[in-house]
C-alpha cells in the first residue's frame, strides 16, 4: 500500500457526505426491526422494570395500542414474551400450552385488532416453570432434552392455533425443530415460519430480561450451561445452524448481539438462511445506564450499534430500542 501511496488516497472517498452516502455499502431501514414486548395478566396495567428503564410490562390492551403506535412508525414484526404469574408455574411448564393462556390470548388480541404485523412468539419454558430453567428436570436437576420437547411442541402448536407467524424457540434443546416442524406440517400448519435461536449463547447479558419475565429469583445461582452454548466457542455454533436449518428453520437468530459478531458474519458466509440478531437486555441495559449519566450519546450510540449489527449479516435486529430508533430515523 505504502509505494502506492499518493495514487492510492482513501480519505478521497471520505471527504464529503454526497460521496459518503453514495458509497456506504449497509443500510438500517425501520424494515430492520423488531419490538420485543413483556405481557402481564390484568387491563390497563403497567409495570416498570428496575433493571430496564424506560422498558414497560403491559396488559394486553395497553400492548395493542402500543402495537398500534409501534406500526405508525413503520415497524414491521413484535417478539411477544409472557410474564407468568406465580401460581400458573409449575416444574412442567404445563401453563406453556393452556389454551386460553396469557401467551395465547394476546396472539389473538393482536392478530385480531392489528393487520399486517409479524408476530413472533418465544417458545421455551423458563417463563412457565417454578425453577426457571428452560426445560423439565430430572431425578438430579439435569434437564431432559427429548421430555422437554414434548411440552414445546404442545406449545408451539397451541402458538400456531393463535394464528401466530413466527414460531421461536429459544430453549436449546437437540431436536426440537425437527419435532416443531413436524407437527405444525401434521395439523396444516405449513406457513408458520420458525424462528429458531440456532446460535444462544449461555450469557450473563440476559440479567435484565430475567428480571423483566421473573425468572431471575426462580433460577438462583444455577445458570443455563448445559444447554445453551458456551461463549468461548464458535464452531458449536456453526453445527447448530447447520442442524437447525436441516431440520427445517426458516430463520436463524443469533443472541446477543454485539459481542457476538463474529458468529453472525461467519453464519453469514456460511450458510443460505435469513439471519435475525437479538440485541439483548443486558446490551440495552449497558447503553441506558451510560445515556443516563450523558457518558454515551444514547440515539448515535444505538444507531451505529443496529448498522454494525446489518454490516455483520443481519437481516433484522429485535432490540429494546427499536420503537427509538424508528423515531430517530424519521
Ligand atoms: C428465554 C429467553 C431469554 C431471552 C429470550 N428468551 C433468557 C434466557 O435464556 O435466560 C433473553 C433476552 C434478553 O436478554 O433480552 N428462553
Amino acid at each position: 500500500m505504502k509505494k502506492n501511496f499518493p495514487n492510492i488516497r482513501l480519505r478521497r472517498l471520505r471527504n464529503n457526505s454526497p460521496i459518503r452516502n453514495l458509497i456506504r455499502e449497509n443500510i438500517l431501514s425501520p424494515h430492520d426491526l423488531i419490538q420485543p414486548i413483556f405481557i402481564i395478566e390484568g387491563n390497563n396495567k403497567t409495570e416498570k422494570i428496575k433493571s430496564m428503564p424506560d422498558i414497560y410490562r403491559m396488559s394486553i390492551d395497553i400492548a395493542i395500542k402500543e402495537i398500534k403506535i409501534l406500526k405508525k412508525l413503520g415497524i414491521q414484526g413484535i417478539a411477544l414474551f409472557p410474564c407468568i404469574e406465580k401460581k400458573y408455574k409449575d416444574i412442567q411448564g404445563t401453563e406453556s400450552f393452556n389454551q386460553n393462556g396469557l401467551m395465547q390470548r394476546a396472539i389473538r388480541g393482536i392478530k385480531k385488532s392489528i393487520k399486517d404485523i409479524a408476530i413472533i412468539s418465544d417458545v421455551a419454558l423458563d417463563p412457565y416453570t417454578v425453577h426457571g430453567q428452560d426445560g423439565i428436570l430430572g431425578a438430579n436437576k439435569e434437564i431432559l432434552n427429548d421430555e422437554t420437547i414434548e411440552v414445546l411442541v404442545k406449545q408451539s402448536l397451541s402458538h400456531a392455533e393463535c394464528g401466530v407467524d413466527i414460531i421461536a424457540p429459544s430453549d436449546m434443546m437437540d431436536g426440537r425443530i425437527k419435532a416443531i416442524r413436524k407437527s405444525l406440517e401434521k395439523n396444516k400448519f405449513i406457513d408458520t415460519k420458525i424462528l429458531s435461536y440456532a446460535a444462544k449463547y449461555s450469557s450473563n447479558f440476559y440479567g435484565p430480561f430475567r428480571d423483566a419475565v421473573g425468572s431471575v429469583k426462580n433460577l438462583g445461582a444455577l445458570n443455563k450451561d448445559t444447554y445453551q452454548m458456551d461463549y468461548a466457542n464458535k464452531k458449536d455454533s456453526m453445527r447448530e445452524v447447520e442442524m437447525d436449518i436441516s431440520e427445517g428453520a426458516d430463520i436463524i437468530m443469533i443472541k446477543p448481539g454485539m459481542p457476538y459478531l463474529d458468529i453472525v458474519s461467519k453464519i453469514d458466509d456460511l450458510f443460505n438462511v435469513p439471519i435475525f440478531i437479538y440485541q439483548v437486555s443486558g446490551e440495552y441495559a449497558m447503553i441506558k445506564a451510560a445515556s443516563k449519566n450523558n457518558w454515551l450519546n444514547e440515539k448515535k450510540v444505538v444507531l451505529e450499534s443496529l448498522m454494525c449489527m446489518k454490516r455483520a449479516g443481519a437481516n433484522a435486529i429485535i432490540t429494546y430500542y427499536a420503537k427509538d430508533a424508528l423515531k430517530w430515523m424519521k
